[in-house]
């Protein structure tokens, strides 16, 4: 097992590894009750191992699977099941589940009683790796995603990586778009993670999820994730959103193509956009470009926009503007000589060539 301690006030860690749900107890221990907040199938497989590793009474509360249910109509079910079981401010709530439980199970407990404690369980590898750690919690309006949040710190995380082996293949190749990132955040002679070289060797065992190498990876990058939310807990000084790497063009790609794209594969796809967006400003040479478009393609993803006839760079420029970090521009979180930058409206042939490096051409060709 790996500890990994978020340095927010208070901090917090990051259990990862085999077996690790059953540390949810400890996590716990002393409190009156705790409420599971998780979905039917995952509550199947894996909620009686964190039940009976708690000593308090516990309840399973069950939300349904997918965006649709991350709203605030589920948040106030949540909330109303657990006034009706007696859940109290010095209670705890377990959010056990991929992504979608997390941040409204988070968001039910940052609100319920004025906040209670949450202990996020992710059991994807998108979870773990990231939505579990750092606190943003969400749900999403009609008019758009997690547009109704809060920040709330867990108490603590638990990242089983046993629960992996089990996603189903294009799930878990999602995660990997968000691994994909975590590689290429640092300058490949500095990387802290060594997860380039990691991948380099160990692709074909990633990809079959042999436990000891997906336990090590999740590590890795859940370290990177930890070390930027301390250093900007509530994303106010830009650091924080280098973590967005990738995801501008990723949030209008999962918009115009209404989700048939996951969250990792439109990561990955906007990796190699950012990449050649990069080059093409002359912020990096053509080795990062070409590390940015081989690193996502080794680990199976897609990084050339699919059926690109059906949207045009027009629709994803304003879709593009459109995004939460987006200050009057567009901006873009940008490898260079400093490290990753955000960068506001960058020129128009360094988008084009960009947007030729995912397959989109302006111009029909
Ligand atoms: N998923 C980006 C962040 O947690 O800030």
């Amino acid at each position: 097992m790996t500890s990994i301690t978020v340095a927010t006030e208070p901090a917090y860690t990051v259990e990862v590894g085999p077996g690790a749900l059953a540390q949810v107890g400890a996590l716990v221990a002393d409190r009156r009750r705790v409420a599971i907040v998780s979905q039917q199938a995952i509550a199947d497989r894996y909620a009686e191992t964190v039940r009976s590793s708690i000593d308090a009474p516990t309840e399973v509360f069950l939300m349904g699977d997918g965006e649709v249910h991350k709203c605030l109509s589920t948040v106030e079910d949540l909330c109303r099941s657990f006034a009706r079981w007696g859940l109290l401010r010095g209670d705890a709530v377990v959010a056990l589940g991929g992504g979608v439980v997390g941040d409204t199970a988070g968001f039910a407990a940052a609100v319920y009683h004025r906040g209670v404690e949450v202990v996020q369980a992710p059991t994807t590898l998108l979870a773990m790796v990231d939505a579990a750690i750092g606190g943003k919690t969400a749900v999403n309006l009609a008019e758009g995603k997690n547009l109704v949040g809060a920040f709330h710190q867990p108490i603590g995380v638990v990242a089983d990586t046993d629960t992996l082996g089990s996603l189903e293949p294009r799930e878990y190749r999602s995660g990997l778009g968000e691994v994909a990132k975590y590689a290429l955040m640092f300058d490949v002679a500095e990387d802290p993670t060594g997860l380039v070289d990691l991948l380099r060797t160990g692709t074909t065992s990633l990809l079959d999820r042999e436990p000891a190498l997906l336990a090590d990876v999740v590590a890795r990058c859940v370290k990177v994730k930890a070390d930027v939310v301390a250093r900007d807990p509530h994303e106010r000084t830009g650091i924080r959103a280098t973590l967005n790497l990738g995801h501008t063009l990723a949030h209008a790609l999962e918009i115009a193509f209404e989700h048939r794209l996951t969250h990792g594969e439109a990561v990955a796809i906007g990796l190699v956009f950012v990449g050649a967006l990069a080059g093409g400003c002359e912020r990096v040479g053509i080795d990062v470009v070409d590390r940015f478009q081989a690193i996502p393609a080794s680990l199976g993803l897609p990084v050339a926009v699919p059926e690109p006839e059906s949207v045009s760079a027009a629709e994803l420029l304003s879709l593009m503007a459109r995004d939460k970090k987006a200050s009057g521009g567009l901006t873009f979180v940008l490898p260079g000589p400093m490290g990753l930058e955000l960068v506001e409206d960058p020129p128009t042939a360094a988008l084009r060539y960009a947007f030729e490096s995912v397959g989109i051409f302006q111009e029909k060709p």
